[in-house]
């Protein structure tokens, strides 16, 4: 079941900052283990993708080999023009793509608006040397870079909590920034690895909400990978099933809750989730 972008497909959301992403005939190996074999699957401009799988399934593995952190052993990872392969790990950023992480990424220590201005470093051109030397151009870039931070603050409703060290907020919250915090870049793709996960049920439906407006509120698409199966279901426009690091399925939910592949190697064993 090859994935490829129907026109309309491509012009569902159309956006001139999101861009496509197309991985294809990916393997990844570890020792004897493949990881991913042979996956081909892609997100389109503007589009949300859930990618999903009982554990083990590769998920995790398709994230890193976006960003440049997986053995691929062949295949081809593109992002717009760009191959992602050929790209040094610290490029990924510049190249538009930002990830969030299975459990928390955040600086508990620090405030709010610290773990969002973290982000600044990765988007900023000037050289080292420019910041000792405190360039204009330095100037600049923080003071965009803040107004940025501020700016996605507001919109993820973090604003009022911008001075609250990150440790003292609830769980729900502090994934929150986590994910702000990966905003702040601007990304043309966003990837979440398990956003949900740990978190308490009243929290849920927030972040649902909050994933599904991401590519309108921020012009970008976004990949998902997630084992709420409610929250998949509302947020995806297509889902990618992984099983043994093999793609046995892709579809819209609607079509994915109905495949009966789908059902026997994960819906039905492993339902982690009682609203699936
Ligand atoms: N760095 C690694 N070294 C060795 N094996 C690995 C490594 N990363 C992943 N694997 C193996 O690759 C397979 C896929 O793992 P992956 O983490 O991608 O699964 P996943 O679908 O994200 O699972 P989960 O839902 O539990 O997060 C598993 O068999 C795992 O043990
Ligand atoms: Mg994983």
């Amino acid at each position: 079941m090859a994935a490829s972008f129907t026109p309309a497909e491509q012009q569902r959301r159309p956006s001139s900052l999101s861009a496509a992403l197309r991985l294809e005939s990916v393997t990844v190996r570890f020792g004897g283990v493949t990881a991913l074999d042979d996956v081909t699957f892609g997100v389109a401009p503007g589009e949300i993708v859930s990618l999903i799988g009982p554990n083990g399934a590769g998920k995790s593995t398709a994230f890193n080999a976006i960003c440049g952190l997986a053995p691929v052993a062949s295949g081809r990872v593109r992002f717009a023009d760009t191959d992602l392969l050929a790209l040094r790990r610290h490029k990924i950023v510049t190249a538009g793509i930002a990830r969030t992480y299975q459990g928390l990424q955040v600086f508990p220590s620090l405030t709010v608006g610290q773990n969002l201005t973290v982000g600044y470093h990765s988007l900023r051109r000037s050289t080292a040397l420019a910041h000792a030397a405190r360039l204009p151009r330095v100037r600049r870039e923080r003071a965009a870079a803040s107004e940025r931070a501020h700016w996605v603050a507001r919109e993820f409703g973090l604003d009022a909590l911008w001075d609250r060290e990150v440790s003292e907020l609830p769980y729900g919250t502090q994934k929150k920034v986590d994910i702000a915090r990966a905003m702040v870049s601007e990304p043309r793709l966003l990837l979440l690895d398990e956003p949900a996960a740990g978190l308490p049920q009243r929290d849920l439906d927030e972040l649902s909400g909050l994933v599904s407006s991401l590519n309108t509120r921020f012009t970008m698409s976004v990949l998902l990978v997630e084992h709420h199966m409610s929250m998949v279901m509302s947020v995806s426009d297509r889902v990618v099933v992984l099983h043994h690091g093999r793609l046995i399925a892709e579809g819209t939910p609607a079509e994915i809750r109905n495949d009966p592949q789908v059902l026997e190697a994960y819906l039905g064993r492993d339902r982690r989730d009682s609203h699936a």
